[in-house]
């Protein structure tokens, strides 16, 4: 046997001994004897998510609509998911991309119309696609007619749809909000009176405490149903409990307002309001599918919001992808400190994840944080590291849900100026770097980096003008990546092509059911084992820009996906990024 990888004999030796040990251990007949688990559709379920805005634009108007994306379906069926789900597509004022939402029972104009939804729920269920849909449940935008109303007559009907509060000498507390300032804003209406809002001021908080809003939400939900739609991601649902607002937020900060996520995220009334609302769809819809958005949750929380059939199925949270934060600058928010990949900490994240949930969600990033291969500062222009991502995560236990463009390596759309920064959440940054006097050049810096609109860029089609997305200069535009699907398309090593075959074992039972095992080896090497029916899978990824090697002791193994990796006579040589599945029987 040999055990020299890259030289350094040491850690070859514990990584091959480690190997040797997961191949040889008595952990398959232990479970032989286990109950065959059934399988809800969900469990077969691979995600694609797609930015509506960004994917494909039929009319010209440099934005992406439903159409455009009827015109996809095909791309996404060959590409090996079977599930979309489309950020929102309600009537909205647009002031945070669709999650303002001014009508819940029609689509927004700028996406197209209720016949073209139709069409593509049709066209979905033609190719055995299901589609779910965006719910923002924790807030609606200021022009719905429900907070019209409210805001205007305290009378009004939906009054206590809202959150409303007076304050003596200001606002009724210090707590800011998740887009900078105050929580509160001023009613139209009456003097010393505040309206909540968790997110920006045109997005009031509904009051969940209210058992019609909880109807309210559940006939939305049963309108979409009705029309064939197989689940929703519930947005921002850990906020819909609120403390008691009679109490600052103490904690020291040079802010006036400081973010004060605590008093209105992951409350003990969420489970129970949120019960209510899924009890009354799957009253009338009982597959329905509920990915629940806890972007802050750990392990534990995310287990506890997936305990019973009125809790949601999966949650899907920011906090797996393995970061870690080397040289913090305590001026800077957390969402754009400068982070790396941290395989150790991924490693512990996914042991942990994988045995605390029932169906973790597998995935390296959404509309809501800048391109992984940007965010995690990995190497630029190798398509090798996109690959050994993909391999990572997505054949682990759970549900992959892949970030439109991901497939290709897709790297982050990038701005010429601080300026062209127009969302909440980076002005915010701009303004507070601003005041504490940050060079203009840091600023862009951070926000190609992390900030959110650089992972909103149009979909690379191909090689034509604005990459085929439209005939029109797109609504998000910079410089674009150099990444594209024709060009990829045809190149039987390129990422996209991987990516097929990373999903087309997804769908064969030893991945999709098979138990799930870690295994513990050198710090560069992620590697794991899944098991089923007698069949046992072995995936291995060298993350490192050094080859590896290791030895396979088990004769009866076959390769059924290999990237920069190669066996002869029971070696395997990985060189840099290089991953491998192997397979008994
Ligand atoms: C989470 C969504 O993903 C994000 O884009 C949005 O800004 C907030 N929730 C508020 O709805
Ligand atoms: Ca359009």
């Amino acid at each position: 046997m040999s055990y020299s990888v890259n030289g350094n004999k040491m850690i070859s030796l514990v990584f091959t001994r480690f190997i040797f040990y997961a191949w040889h251990d008595k952990a398959y007949s232990r479970q032989k004897g286990m109950k065959k688990m059934v399988q809800k559709w969900y469990q077969q379920a691979i995600i694609y998510q797609i930015y509506p805005r960004s994917f494909q634009d039929t009319n010209g108007d440099g934005i992406g609509d439903l159409p455009g994306i009827y015109r996809r379906l095909p791309y996404i069926k060959q590409l090996g998911a079977n599930t979309i789900w489309l950020n929102p597509i309600f009537v909205s004022p647009q002031v945070d991309h669709g999650y303002d939402v001014a009508n819940y029972f029609a689509i927004d104009p700028v996406f197209g119309t209720m016949a073209d939804f139709e069409r593509l729920v049709t066209r979905c269920h033609e190719l055995k696609l299901r589609l779910l849909l965006d719910l923002p449940l924790n807030h609606t935008s200021d022009q719905r007619p429900w907070f019209q109303d409210a805001s205007q007559n305290v009378n009004s009907i939906y009054r206590d749809y809202y959150i409303w509060a007076i304050g003596t000498n200001g606002r009724p507390n210090n707590w800011g909000s998740f887009f900078g300032g105050s929580v509160w804003a001023a009613s139209p209406l009456q003097k010393d009176a505040y309206y909540f809002h968790a997110f920006d001021a045109h997005m009031p908080d509904l009051n969940w405490a209210n058992p019609e809003v909880r109807k309210a939400m559940a006939d939305v939900a049963k309108f979409w149903l009705a029309k064939g739609v197989a689940g929703f991601r519930l947005d921002a649902f850990i906020h819909i409990a609120k403390a008691d607002f009679n109490q600052n937020n103490l904690q020291p900060s040079s802010q006036q307002y400081p973010l004060a996520a605590a008093f209105y995220e992951n409350l003990p009334a969420v489970r129970p309001y949120l019960a209510d609302f899924i009890t009354q769809v799957k009253q009338a819809y009982p597959d329905t599918f509920f990915l629940g958005e806890a972007a802050s949750a750990n392990a534990t929380q995310a287990a506890a919001y997936t305990q019973t059939a009125t809790d949601c199925d999966v949650v899907m949270t920011a906090k797996n992808y393995g970061e870690y934060y080397p040289n913090c600058d305590s001026q800077i928010p957390e969402f754009f400190q400068p982070r790396q990949l941290s395989l150790r900490q991924l490693k512990r994240t996914f042991k942990h994840w994988e045995t605390v949930l029932k169906w973790p969600v597998l995935s390296w990033g959404t509309h809501d944080v800048s391109r992984v291969l940007d965010r995690l500062q990995l190497p630029k222009d190798k398509p090798a590291v996109a690959k050994a991502l993909a391999l990572l995560m997505y054949l682990q236990k759970g549900l992959p849900v892949i970030y439109y463009g991901e497939e290709l390596g897709l790297h982050n759309l990038q701005f010429g100026q601080v300026a062209d920064f127009k969302d909440q959440r980076g002005q915010a940054l701009i303004r507070q770097l601003r005041q504490q006097q940050y060079p203009e050049a840091t600023l862009l810096t951070l926000l190609n980096q992390y900030d959110e609109m650089t992972a909103r860029g149009p979909f690379p089609w191909s090689t034509q003008r604005y990459g085929g997305f439209s005939t029109q200069q797109p609504w998000n535009w910079g410089q674009v990546p150099a990444e594209n699907l024709a060009s990829q398309w045809e190149k039987s090593t390129s990422v996209v092509q991987f990516y097929r075959q990373v999903l087309a074992l997804k769908q064969q039972p030893l991945f999709r059911a098979g138990t799930y095992q870690l295994l513990a080896t050198t710090e560069t090497i992620y590697a794991y084992k899944r098991r089923h029916q007698g069949k046992t899978a072995l995936v291995v990824v060298n993350f490192s820009p050094s080859p590896a090697q290791f030895s396979l002791l088990k004769q009866h193994y076959r390769t059924v996906l290999a990237t920069g990796a190669q066996v002869a006579a029971q070696q395997v040589q990985l060189s840099a990024w290089g991953g491998i599945v192997l397979i008994t029987e």
